[in-house]
């Protein structure tokens, strides 16, 4: 797999790194909730929060994938202690309670990212009622539950909490194969727009983040490679490379920091160029 020059290679888990480009101890006492922290983009983003001194609550449904992640995380980030929360996004009191435990906890919430999503390949002509509604309760629903329990917390963090939804180049353009992601992920992209406005007036920043085909994910896996078709969509890529975790997560650092205050409502395409240029694998 093609990977940029400019890549490095961990130590700990041989996870191919970006050399990271912010001060030390940016995101210090921040406190954030990831939505499906337990492995690949959500990890990753776990990963550099933590590096960067980040207070981390990472959410999914797995205990076993949540325990993993959490000595991972212990194991390649002194002192990174975070906490993990089993529940499904998709359960609208269950969410409301835990978010609402862990800002008891903390007295307050900085920052939430809303990554844990569901995807498979699936012609729509093929699609059961129940496949296509389980995707939309996931990625859509599941978002809103996490953003209107997280509220109380966000309003009380200083400087003003910040929402990413991690969405997908395809919620813009339409995606063959996969209907119900796409219509899920579009759903999402204007969810933020509505609550960069609404939320607004109390600081919270609210904004998108559309990876492109990220190496060594699920996502990757389950849509591309399973199917044979990596090589193709490699070519669709204008960089002519997938991206790694890392370029997912310092997007997301970057929008947490102080270098995100002006920045809200906005769709920020880490994507290697594969939006621009067209076709389907
Ligand atoms: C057709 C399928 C299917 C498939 C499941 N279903 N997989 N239909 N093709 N491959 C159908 C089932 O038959 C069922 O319908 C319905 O979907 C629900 O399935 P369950 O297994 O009961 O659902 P659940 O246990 O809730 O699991 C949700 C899931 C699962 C989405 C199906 O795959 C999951 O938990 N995924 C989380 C991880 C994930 O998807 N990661 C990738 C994210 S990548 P019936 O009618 O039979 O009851 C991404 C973007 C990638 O989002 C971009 C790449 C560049
Ligand atoms: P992944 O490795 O499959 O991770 C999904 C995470 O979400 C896991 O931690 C999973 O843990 C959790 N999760 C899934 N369903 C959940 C639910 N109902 N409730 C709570 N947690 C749940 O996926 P990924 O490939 O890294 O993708 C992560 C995000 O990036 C998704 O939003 C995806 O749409 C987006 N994205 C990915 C790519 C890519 O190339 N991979 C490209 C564009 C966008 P459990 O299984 O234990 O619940």
């Amino acid at each position: 797999m093609v990977v940029s020059l400019e890549a490095v290679q961990s130590d700990e888990s041989g996870v191919a790194r970006r050399t990271s480009i912010f001060r030390e101890g940016l995101l210090e006492d921040r406190i954030a909730l990831i939505t499906g922290g337990s492995s690949g983009i959500g990890l990753g983003i776990a990963r550099v929060f933590a590096e960067l001194g980040a207070t981390l609550v990472i959410v999914g449904r797995r205990e076993d994938k949540l325990a993993a992640a959490k000595q991972q995380l212990m194991r390649e980030v002194p002192g990174a202690e975070p906490v993990t929360i089993a529940v499904d996004v998709r359960k609208h009191l269950a969410i409301r309670d835990s978010i609402h435990g862990i800002v008891e906890r903390f007295g307050r919430l900085d920052v939430l990212i809303n990554n844990a999503a569901g995807n498979f390949h699936c012609p729509t002509e093929d699609m059961s009622e129940n496949a296509w509604r389980t995707v939309i309760d996931i990625d859509l629903h599941g978002t809103f539950n996490c953003c209107q329990a997280a509220l109380a917390g966000l309003k009380a963090s200083p400087g003003g909490g910040r929402i990413i939804n991690i969405t997908v180049p395809q919620a813009l353009s339409g995606w063959p194969g996969s209907a119900h992601a796409a219509s899920a992920k579009a759903g999402v992209l204007s969810l933020t727009r509505s609550l960069a406005v609404e939320w607004g007036g109390y600081g919270i920043r609210v904004n998108n983040v559309l990876p492109g085909p990220i190496a060594g994910t699920e996502g990757l896996k389950r849509l591309y490679q399973d199917r044979g078709v990596a090589d193709r969509e490699i070519e669709r890529m204008a960089l002519g490379s997938f991206g790694l975790v890392d370029d997912i997560a310092n997007a997301c650092a970057f929008l947490v920091s102080p270098g995100g205050d002006f920045v809200t409502g906005c769709d920020f395409m880490v994507d290697g160029g594969r939006w621009l240029k067209r076709g389907w694998a």
